[in-house]
């Protein structure tokens, strides 16, 4: 197929590229570069070997822009990474939030239809479940309440993208709820580049093992959890990025409306993530316990079972490998992308 990637500069879009292009896809790629820097797809083309990719640096919210992509290309599908994702930043720029992420899936959705595509793979995230009903979650768990703006934009845009589908039920809809990516492309070359301080476990810790932080401030270990900490379902960007193109097959097969879980099945909590990257790593991790993050809850990982039953799909890698790939990226690049 012929895929549009909107944002596929980024962290998960650089590593589905690649997997992509793996399984005899073709890809374009829109993205702004807000988050993100044009050498993270040069890399891309580096490991398939030399494979140009066709690059448009637009803003998913300039409609022109857009539209002049869609003149150039017939697309089959479009996987949709493009947006800010900052939890905290979303908290204290609320409008600028709601107007990239909702405004520019707006604008994508109406000039995909206008050209005759109407497959689309969104990237929506565990935070819709709120603070979980049942665990291990099932897509059948009732969405829960948001606690920031991002996880709003995250919720209500697949409410409007499951409107578009029972409207026009040409629209073949795949949310794909993403448990916490972690880890990187296992050559080194491509991973995840925080700007400022991360606010997600796995940069942090892997700038604290680099040098870059004193410690990592473990937050809360009073949760009803086996050690006290927050525990979550920690999955290799490589699995996520090859669940991307499973999910192609439920727009073959023409399913409609179809919502995933995309998680390992088991929860960690945060010293068992230190440890783990202790281990495999052979680095130290100084850590110290801080007051419980706002909005955090204790657990929160899934049961991935809907994935593997109608799609094939299952995570392949496993924490060792995660925390391996995490290092083995950070300390080759220890400022991300700049040289
Ligand atoms: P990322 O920031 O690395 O990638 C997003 C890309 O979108 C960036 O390259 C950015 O420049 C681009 N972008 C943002 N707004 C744009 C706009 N208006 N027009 C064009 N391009 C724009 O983030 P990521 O971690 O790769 O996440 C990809 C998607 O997955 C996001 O939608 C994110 O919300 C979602 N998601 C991420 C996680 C996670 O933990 N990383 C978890 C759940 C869901
Ligand atoms: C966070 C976001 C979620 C978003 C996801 C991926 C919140 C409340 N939730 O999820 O909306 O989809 O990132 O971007 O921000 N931790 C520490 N010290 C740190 C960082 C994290 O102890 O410095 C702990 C957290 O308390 C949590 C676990 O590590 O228990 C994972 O945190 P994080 O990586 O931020 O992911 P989530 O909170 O699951």
């Amino acid at each position: 197929m012929k895929i549009l990637v909107t944002g596929g500069a980024g962290f998960i879009g650089t590593h589905t590229l690649i997997e992509l292009h793996k399984a005899g896809h073709e890809t374009v790629v829109v993205d702004n570069l807000v988050n993100s820097q044009k050498e993270s797809l040069k890399r891309v083309s580096e490991l398939l070997g030399g494979v140009e990719i066709p690059f448009y640096q637009v803003d998913i919210r300039d409609r022109e822009g857009l539209t002049k992509v869609f003149q150039e290309h017939k697309f089959d599908a479009c996987i949709h990474f493009a947006g800010l994702k900052a939890v905290g930043e979303s908290v204290a720029k609320p409008l600028e939030y709601y107007e990239n992420n909702m405004s520019g899936t707006f604008v994508l959705i109406d000039v995909m239809r206008q050209n005759g595509c109407k497959n689309i793979i969104f990237s929506s995230s565990a935070t819709v479940y709120g603070d979980p009903a049942i665990i291990p979650i099932t897509e059948e768990c009732p969405k829960g309440h948001c606690t920031n703006p991002y996880g709003q934009t995250k919720s209500m845009l697949e409410e409007v993208l499951t409107d578009v589908q029972k409207a026009d039920p040409e629209w073949n809809v795949v949310l794909l709820r993403y448990f916490n990516p972690i880890g990187a492309h296992k050559s080194g070359r491509i991973g995840e580049n925080p700007n400022g301080i991360p606010n997600n476990l796995m940069p942090y810790i892997t700038q604290t093992a680099v040098g870059k932080r004193q410690e990592l401030g473990v937050f809360g270990n009073d949760y009803p959890t086996h050690d006290g900490t927050g525990v979550r379902d920690y999955i290799h960007v490589v699995d996520l990025a090859t669940a991307h193109v499973a999910a192609l097959k439920a727009i073959a097969e023409k399913k409609g409306l179809a919502i995933y879980n995309i998680g390992t099945g088991h929860g960690y909590s945060v010293l068992d993530v230190v440890n783990a990257f202790e281990k495999a790593n052979g680095v130290k991790v100084p850590y110290s316990i801080k007051p419980r993050r706002a909005g955090d809850i204790a657990t929160c990982y899934c049961n991935p079972a809907k994935a593997l039953a109608e799609l094939g799909w299952e995570a392949q890698y496993g924490i060792e490998d995660m925390c391996r790939d995490s290092w083995n990226w950070q300390k080759n690049n220890p400022n991300g992308y700049e040289a």
